[in-house]
């Protein structure tokens, strides 16, 4: 049997525990080299607060699969990016996973397609959930 959530928890304990600010730096290197609609959205970002909150979000992400119960945070992140605010369309979630995965494909040492599987299962309901705040 694979256990996928410790499977995800050692992943991360490799991969950002050790270096978190180097791990969400790489991370939005390749978010921003996706194209100019991507790197536009984050031109007056101070990328110094961003890595922080991003940091502390991910675990909203993450726990949500395991409660169905969206945090307030979690609720509001999701109307910031949603079609209120940001407005992002649902397609840059897949986007930033992958480059989520790819960051921790560099950086966990151990990383393999469980791993990758891992991430991607704790990851998914908490995105589902931020994609149905998008409009397109
Ligand atoms: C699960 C996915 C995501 C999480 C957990 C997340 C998390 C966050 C957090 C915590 C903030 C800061 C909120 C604050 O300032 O109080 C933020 C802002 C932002 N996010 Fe995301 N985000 C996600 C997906 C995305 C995607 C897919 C994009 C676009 C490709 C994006 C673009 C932005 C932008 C443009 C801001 C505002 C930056 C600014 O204040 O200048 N996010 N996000």
């Amino acid at each position: 049997m694979v256990m996928l959530r410790n499977l995800f928890k050692v992943s991360y304990q490799r991969a950002i525990v050790p270096d978190f600010y180097g791990f969400f730096e790489l991370f939005y290197k390749k978010l921003i080299a996706r194209g100019p609609d991507i790197s536009r959205l984050f031109a007056r970002t101070d990328m110094d607060r961003q890595v922080k909150m991003l940091m502390q979000s991910i675990t909203h992400v993450t726990a949500f699969s395991a409660t169905l119960e969206p945090t307030d945070e979690l609720d509001f992140i999701s109307k910031l990016h949603g079609r209120d605010k940001l407005d992002l369309p649902s397609a840059y979630y897949d986007i930033w996973l992958d480059c989520l995965l790819e960051t921790v494909s560099e950086k966990d040492p151990k990383y393999d397609d469980h791993v990758n599987r891992a991430w991607r299962t704790v990851m998914a309901p908490g995105i589902e959930y931020m994609k149905s705040f998008c409009s397109r």
